[in-house]
This record gives C-alpha cells, sequence and structure tokens, in this order.
C-alpha cells in the first residue's frame, strides 16, 4: 500500500536500531490506558455506591478487582519493554467519566433506571478499552513483543467478557423494571391529576 508521506525508514540505521514511530505510539497508547485504568478505578468505588440493586454493585466490585489487576498487569509490560510506568491524560476516559456522573446525578437514587444507565456508562467505558487494548496486542504483534501481546490479550479478553456480563444484567431484568417502574410513575401521575381534575369539578 502506498503511504503519502515515507520521510525516513524506522528501524535500523547505520546498524544502530533506534525506536521506531510504531514504538513511540505503541508506548503512548500504553499510557493512556494507564491512566484511563487508574480513573476508572475510582470511578467504580462512586459508580457502586450509587447502584440501585445488590447485583450490579457486586458486578461493579468484581470490577475494580480485575481493574486492579489489569493496572498490574500494565506495569509488568512496561518491565517488559524496560520503560517507566507512567499515565498519560485521556481526554476521551475523563469524558466517559464526567458522563457517568452526570448519569449519577441525573437519576434517581433507588430507581431502576439509575442501574440500566449506570450500565450503559460502564459498557461504554468497556468499549474504549476494548477498543484500546485490542490496538495494542496487533501494535505487540506488529513490533515483535509477543509477551507483551499475551499480557494484553488476557486483558482483552476480561475486557469484552466484563461487557458480555453487563449487558447480561441489564437484559436479565434491570431494563425491563426500569419500563415498570416508568409505566408506575405514569399511571400515579394520570391518577393524581384525575383526582385533582374531579376535585374541580
Ligand atoms: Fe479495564
Amino acid at each position: 500500500m502506498a503511504t503519502k508521506t515515507a520521510t525516513s525508514a524506522p528501524g535500523h540505521t547505520n546498524g544502530q536500531k533506534r525506536e521506531g514511530l510504531l514504538e513511540k505510539f505503541f508506548l503512548d497508547q500504553l499510557k493512556d490506558i494507564y491512566y484511563a485504568e487508574q480513573q476508572m478505578l475510582k470511578a467504580l468505588k462512586e459508580m457502586k455506591a450509587a447502584s440501585t440493586t445488590e447485583e450490579l454493585e457486586d458486578a461493579f466490585e468484581n470490577h475494580h478487582m480485575q481493574t486492579e489487576k489489569q493496572i498490574k498487569r500494565l506495569d509488568k509490560v512496561f518491565q517488559i519493554l524496560k520503560e517507566k510506568p507512567e499515565g498519560k491524560r485521556c481526554e476521551a476516559m475523563d469524558g466517559l467519566i464526567k458522563e457517568a456522573k452526570t448519569i449519577i446525578n441525573e437519576t434517581k437514587e433507588g430507581t431502576m433506571t439509575r442501574d440500566a444507565a449506570l450500565i450503559i456508562a460502564a459498557q461504554k467505558v468497556e468499549h474504549y478499552e476494548i477498543a484500546t487494548y485490542g490496538g495494542l496486542v496487533q501494535l505487540a504483534l506488529t513490533l515483535g513483543k509477543h509477551r507483551a501481546a499475551a499480557l494484553l490479550d488476557k486483558t482483552l479478553l476480561e475486557e469484552e467478557q466484563t461487557d458480555h456480563n453487563l449487558t447480561y444484567i441489564a437484559e436479565a431484568h434491570i431494563n425491563f423494571e426500569a419500563e415498570e417502574e416508568d409505566e408506575k410513575t405514569e399511571k400515579s401521575m394520570e391518577s393524581s391529576s384525575a383526582s385533582a381534575s374531579s376535585s374541580y369539578n
């Protein structure tokens, strides 16, 4: 495939290996997800506390423990690459977490609607993580970093599993009960407005 700009060939120069652009980008993305996981670790505590059902609370608790393990796994990847583990601010993750916090503020405490909304917020984060880890695995393989690729792939599989679990929880009953909750609210609003109008007659 033709590239638009090919200014210099990465890789070996005068017999000396230098860090290529792709390798730098790979490291950059690693720092991005390192930051993202750490932010999510904090956010998950708030999301758990805001949950209505025990089921979602447990799911966020498990997710929290898993995220701790994933951060340790990233530490190992940095170690393999002989790089210092450090995060780089990820605006996408900041935005997704901000959205989760808005959801908490905008939905009523103790409702199933709160849980349905929290699940969607958590899944948006999962999808961001899946995209990043998926890309990182491919880049690691391209760069011949097979041990790093294997570790990143392990996390990728966990993120996919978490996403499926959240879908299962939503579909099993939360979304249905959130809709029932809506119907009950509508009915009580109808009956109270009916009794209000009858009292005027
Ligand atoms: Fe994660």
